[in-house]
């Protein structure tokens, strides 16, 4: 057994009341998860142990499950929505201009410095602030709505962000 280790404690607390075997195997990511914005393999090795499951069914579940990370999150999360109102009115080009902007391929990346992600958001019923993105913050767990934007705001927002310039008021 590796050495325990403060992350390692601290994963095993936040778990301690889980039953052993696969029945809490998801409730157990989920937490690791929300707690640490990823789960590190380290975590799995953790999850494992304390549901004494093989480490290779820990690492099976995670990355069967799409909504599971096994990267950190950047610092801050564009989620661009995809829905159709945005889409009506020019949501795919303030996509590919904060894509531009970051120097991103394609959604789900995230800069060099992992100061920034740009990821694909569902939409959530607020169409009338389309086109919008939501910005989240992975230290607080904050998230904030940007609607209305045109691709001028867009880029603008993606530079404040990518520079680490103040975003809030774009
Ligand atoms: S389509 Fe974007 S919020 Fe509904």
């Amino acid at each position: 057994m590796p050495l325990e280790t403060e992350a390692r404690a601290q994963v095993r607390a936040l778990i301690a009341d889980l039953k052993p075997n696969d029945g809490d195997l998801l409730i157990a990511l989920h937490r690791v998860q929300h707690r640490y914005g990823y789960i590190s393999r380290e975590a799995m090795e953790v999850v494992a142990e304390q549901l004494d499951l093989f480490a290779a069914e820990v690492y099976g579940a995670t990355t069967f499950y799409s909504e599971f990370r096994l990267e950190p999150p950047a610092a801050t999360t564009v989620r661009w929505c995809s829905g159709p109102a945005c889409r009506l009115r020019n949501g795919t080009g303030i996509r590919d201009a904060m894509l531009a902007t970051l120097g991103l391929q394609t959604l789900g990346e995230q800069t060099a410095d992992g100061r920034v992600g740009l990821t694909v958001g569902q939409c959530n019923g607020t169409c009338e602030l389309a086109p919008q993105v939501w910005v989240d913050r992975t230290e607080d767990h904050s998230s904030r709505v940007v609607g209305q934007l045109t691709a001028a705001r867009a880029v603008r927002l993606a530079r404040a962000l990518r520079d680490g310039t103040d975003a809030d008021d774009v």
